[in-house]
């Protein structure tokens, strides 16, 4: 359940927003200062059958959840949203809307502050090898058609990294030294966001893919992948067209699709 709806503009984004000239993402924003977690919310949205592409977003989410059930700790100072989505693409292409988000959020992060990142299949944003954006796409679909996407996006901006997570993420000010503009990333998430979302909503999976691999380096890298009851070794070959690994193992070639991933 939602814990409080307090409905403030922390962002001061409303007007600004009006102005993205998106075709379908942030059409509709909801801010929040304090919220369970806003995949949770943007749930709630979708059983009242809520337009493309609308926007959750918060400032402290004290519920915030990451994959395979893990806490997503997000104090003040982060970017913490979720884009709904209804794309009519198959639901076997649904790894691609995250390729498109990470694609869109890395892009966004170049244009604000000049930094480059990597993405690590399937999901995280890495700067200094450490974690600085983390996506939870939540996918409902029958077997043939995808009935609603949201997708979670967690960016380390100005909020402090907690003490034990030092080792392995990272927040974007740490890096530039200075706090970062929330509204200009948000905003320019929110754009590219739309762009490759058009082009995905066009079956330009070709597009999404080549941009994602000129972010990622793990084309010929020896890794073994924890899926919940796999464990997978090989290298990687390539990533195909719906987002899967193509792994050669002893055993020959496979494909996978979800896991955590460990360079060797
Ligand atoms: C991961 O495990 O790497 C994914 C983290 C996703 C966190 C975001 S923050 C906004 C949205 N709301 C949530 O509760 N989770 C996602």
């Amino acid at each position: 359940m939602v814990e409080k709806l307090t409905h403030n503009n922390f962002l001061d984004m409303d007007k600004k927003t009006n102005n993205l000239k998106t075709k379908i993402i942030g059409k509709k924003i909801y801010y929040f200062d304090k919220i369970q977690s806003t995949n949770l919310y943007a749930k709630q949205l979708i059983d009242e059958k809520i337009e493309d592409g609308t926007v959750v977003i918060a400032d402290v989410q004290t519920g915030g959840r990451g994959r395979k059930n893990r806490t997503w700790l997000s104090p003040s100072g982060g970017l913490w949203f979720s884009v709904i989505l209804y794309p009519d693409i198959s639901p076997r292409r649904g790894m691609v809307i995250t390729m498109a988000a990470s694609i869109s959020v890395s892009k966004a992060i170049k244009e604000v502050t000049g930094l480059k990142t990597e993405i690590k299949w399937p999901n995280d944003i890495l700067i200094k090898n450490k974690k600085v954006c983390g996506i939870l796409t939540e996918l409902n679909a029958d077997l043939n058609k995808i009935n609603y996407t949201i997708v979670g996006i967690g960016l380390n901006v100005n909020n402090k990294i907690d003490k034990q997570l030092n080792e392995i993420a990272i927040s974007l000010k740490q890096v530039v030294g200075s706090d970062v503009s929330r509204d200009k990333l948000f905003k320019s998430i929110l754009k590219n966001f739309d762009i490759n979302y058009f082009r995905l909503k066009n079956n330009d999976f070709k597009y999404i893919k080549k941009t994602w691999l000129t972010y990622s380096n793990i084309i010929g890298k020896k890794v073994k992948i924890i899926e919940e009851k796999n464990v997978t070794e090989g290298v990687v070959k390539d990533i195909d067209d719906n987002g899967y690994i193509i792994l050669k193992t002893i055993s020959g070639k496979k494909r996978v699709l979800n896991g955590d991933v460990l360079y060797l």
